[in-house]
């Protein structure tokens, strides 16, 4: 894809930005550029551009104010040992992000030029990566319907947008163990429905339980199936990963209902390879409370590109509440974390071929 470049002429002054580099939080700040490129029924992808980041002009009419028809992604480039800069496997959201237009009725974003535009905003905004430990620039692709009209139907009209920011942890201060509410009310997702699709829609229909959660003093909501109830399916923004007492991950299976999460994908694949079991299986909340309890399941921790490998300690309910391990990152969590982190920052060998040169 051809992109015609805009450079910014108002960028943010070298002193500003150090001063967010510094304390980034989690998705505050915008870096100096963005990439947008339209489609519509007749002539596809087309007026491809980095331009100025700015806020966007869309008419009231539009189908994604009304209808939610819109997908986005979620990837990080990271401050190299050399100084460079690397993408994370951002094939792989390219591929998600094309799934979750197909169930969202919207045109394919070519995954060629996905990565192209990731590579050509981090390249231009390279400045904007921080390299603060555990810091990183986090890039957010979306699509967003933009026809004008009120009909319920796929629109004929599409935007293409990928913005950058600077980003520390998703959960605020040191690692610590996070505490989840156990919602008996709400659920995410059923089969058939939307959850395994990364749209809007399934954070919009999260948050009455992380409302929720959070008046019950927990960090995340943590949502089983639609159907039974009983089966452990993802926290809002995370998946979930249990460590049995033998040393055995277990997560949920890809069950139609769970986002299929790139970190997800890359504990699997780093655990399988370094030796440790794992299983993908329905895994059921009476496991859960049970096994914490008499500590047959050690650690639990949510992963995703956000939260990155996060450790969880308490599990509230309506009536109680059970905590695995003492407190504290449990020593699978920690080793997990480490080997995730080390390959996505470069101090370690990368044999999947994860890490794309950007700079
Ligand atoms: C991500 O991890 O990239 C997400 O999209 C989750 C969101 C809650 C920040």
């Amino acid at each position: 894809m051809q992109f015609e470049i805009q450079p910014s002429g108002g960028m943010v002054d070298a002193e500003a930005r150090s001063a967010s580099l510094a304390a980034p939080g989690f998705g505050r700040v915008f870096t100096d550029h963005m990439v947008s490129v339209r489609w519509t029924e007749g002539d596809g992808w087309h007026d491809a551009r980095l331009e100025p980041y700015a806020p966007l002009v869309l008419d009231p009419a539009s189908a994604v104010l009304h209808y939610s028809q819109s997908v986005f992604e979620g990837l990080k480039a990271y401050r190299q040992p050399d100084g460079g800069v690397a993408l994370f496997r951002p094939e792989r959201n390219a591929q998600r992000l094309a799934d979750s237009c197909r169930r969202l009725a919207l045109p394919e974003f070519p995954a060629e030029a996905f990565v192209e535009a990731c590579e050509l905003l981090v390249r231009t905004d390279a400045a904007w990566v921080p390299d603060g430990a555990g810091a990183s620039l986090y890039l957010r692709p979306l699509i967003l319907a933009d026809e004008i009209g009120l009909m319920v139907r796929p629109s004929a009209s599409v935007r293409f947008l990928l913005i950058a920011s600077p980003a520390g942890s998703y959960f605020s201060g040191p690692l610590r163990p996070i505490s989840l509410w156990l919602t008996d009310e709400f659920v995410r997702a059923v089969p058939g429905g939307t959850g395994a699709a990364k749209c809007g829609g399934n954070y919009a229909a999260s948050l009455v339980a992380q409302r929720e959660a959070m008046d019950h003093g927990c960090d995340q909501v943590v949502f089983v199936d639609g159907v039974e109830h009983r089966w452990v399916d993802e926290l809002a923004g995370s998946n979930i990963f249990f460590v049995l007492d033998d040393g055995t991950l277990v997560t949920p299976e890809l069950s139609g209902a769970i986002l299929p999460g790139v970190t997800r994908d890359s504990v699997l694949t780093m655990a399988r390879d370094s030796g440790r079991k794992v299983e993908e299986r329905l895994i059921g909340i009476d496991e859960w409370r049970d096994g914490a309890a008499t500590g047959r399941i050690a650690e639990v921790f949510a992963c995703g590109t956000a939260a990155v490998v996060t450790p969880i300690g308490t599990l509230k309910w309506r009536g109680g509440e059970v905590t695995a391990g003492d407190g504290t990152p449990g020593p699978v969590t920690t080793a997990v974390r480490n080997a995730l982190i080390d390959l996505q920052y470069g101090r370690a060998e990368d044999p999947y071929g994860w890490r794309r040169s950007v700079s």
